[in-house]
């Protein structure tokens, strides 16, 4: 097992990470002083991976509490952290309490948001179980739940203690959810270049069907944790260069909140919108063809798909990016979107402090059509979608905090 800790400005956080180590895990959690852990899970990190970890505290005689709530980013809810605090206060939880957050990033942002709340803030230690919370949501600070229809929008920051992970309960993830992780991984990619690209690139080429081994997940997490560490060193709160990080996300997460819900992963939306990110870089004569096509090799490598669609979404695409929340950053004009664009792997355009190229809306226009018809997997006719009422605010509104 490895400690690769990892900083947020000058704090230093321990993550403890190896493969098949969960009685070393609960070696290193009982380190820890603490009267009770409180677990939180979701019903799928419950069912795949609860049991053994539960096991492996009951074989230390570590005393432990557990809440499970429903998966989902409707359950990211303030009916839920009230269910959390109320189940967690009558367990008995106490100021020496540790919560342990065991699931993805929905489990990790709303126990967090708990533990950073209960007698105004406790012990938060994250054991993230999706390809994406491990090398992303858990390297923030950012504790949040959906309120009033919106996303993230009632929520603190609040500092780890520590993040423990084994990389054998990625093994359980589906297609969607690996592909969500690597989008954010082929995003650290092409931001920093150098090792980061060779990491990702090797193993991309020895698993072509994207079904990584332990040991394989193990190196490409740790390649993530070291590309966000880059920036948290200097920006703990990702405030200021944690925009770059945005990188992909105008045109990706307007793709994202188009699509039928929970159809197009983050990550994958993100891929997508990283293609589109350099066709407008290309058309404006920031990237040249060469670095184009080195720059969409790596992103083709995680096949970046949209889901079966039953009509055009070009529009609905469109709507979203002219709101897009990074227009403010910076002052723009009529007709002009703001985009962070890359030069080349590794190398970012950088025309102002924010990273922000004003772009013309014709050019962003275009690009959007060229990634919808490049990664189309086609039109579905006579299959309305099912809305989910309360959710399409959620999705529809979402706003960064950035
Ligand atoms: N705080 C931040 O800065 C930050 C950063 C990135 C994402 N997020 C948040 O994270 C959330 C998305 O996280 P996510 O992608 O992990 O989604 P998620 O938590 O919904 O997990 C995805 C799915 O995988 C299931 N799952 C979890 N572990 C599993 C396992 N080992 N095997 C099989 N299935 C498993 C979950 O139950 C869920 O159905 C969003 O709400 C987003 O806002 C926050």
């Amino acid at each position: 097992m490895k400690n690769i800790s990892f900083n947020f400005g000058e704090d230093l956080v321990p993550f403890y990470i190896g493969t098949n180590c969960l009685a070393q895990l609960a070696t290193i959690i009982k380190q820890f002083k603490f009267d009770q852990l409180f677990i939180g899970f979701d019903d799928h990190s419950k069912f795949y991976h609860g049991a053994r970890f539960l096991n492996i505290l009951d074989q230390n005689s570590i005393p432990y509490s557990t809440c499970v709530i429903p998966p989902g980013e409707n359950n990211k809810t303030l009916e839920n952290l009230d269910y959390i605090l109320c189940t967690f206060i009558q367990k008995g939880c106490t100021r020496q309490s540790i919560i342990i957050p065991f699931g993805g990033g929905i489990v990790g942002n709303i126990f967090g948001l708990a533990a950073g709340l209960l007698y105004r803030g406790i012990r938060l230690i994250h054991f993230p179980t999706t390809f994406l919370a491990v090398h992303d949501s858990v390297t923030s600070q950012k504790q949040a739940i959906n309120y009033l229809s919106y996303k993230n929008t009632v929520g603190l920051f609040h500092l780890p203690t520590a993040v423990i992970h084994d990389t054998s309960v990625l093994t359980t993830l589906d297609e969607k959810n690996i592909k969500s992780g690597l989008g954010e991984l082929v995003k650290n990619a092409i931001l920093f270049g150098d090792e980061f690209y060779d990491v990702l690139i090797n193993q991309l080429n020895c698993h072509k069907d994207l079904k990584f081994s332990s040991a394989a997940f193990e190196e490409l997490v740790i390649s993530g944790i070291n590309a966000k560490n880059r920036l948290l060193k200097h920006d703990a709160r990702e405030k200021n260069t944690g925009i770059v990080f945005e990188y992909g996300h105008t045109i990706g997460h307007a793709i994202e909140l188009s699509c039928p819900h929970n159809s197009l992963s983050h990550g994958e939306a993100v891929a997508i919108g990283m293609l589109a990110a350099s066709c407008v870089a290309n058309k404006m004569g920031i990237m040249s063809d060469e670095d184009r096509a080195k720059h969409d090799q790596l992103i083709e490598k995680i096949h970046p798909r949209l889901p079966i669609l039953d009509k055009d979404i070009f529009l609905a695409v469109w709507n979203r990016v002219l709101h897009d929340n990074k227009r403010g950053y910076v002052p723009t004009e009529k007709g002009i979107i703001c985009m962070i664009l890359a030069k080349r792997i590794g190398e970012l355009h950088q025309p102002n402090l924010y990273y922000l190229e004003a772009v013309p809306e014709e050019i962003v226009a275009q690009a959007i059509r060229y990634v919808l018809g490049k990664t189309s997997s086609g039109l579905q006719h006579n299959t309305p979608y099912q809305v989910v009422l309360g959710d399409a605010g959620v999705r529809g509104c979402d706003r960064l905090s950035l």
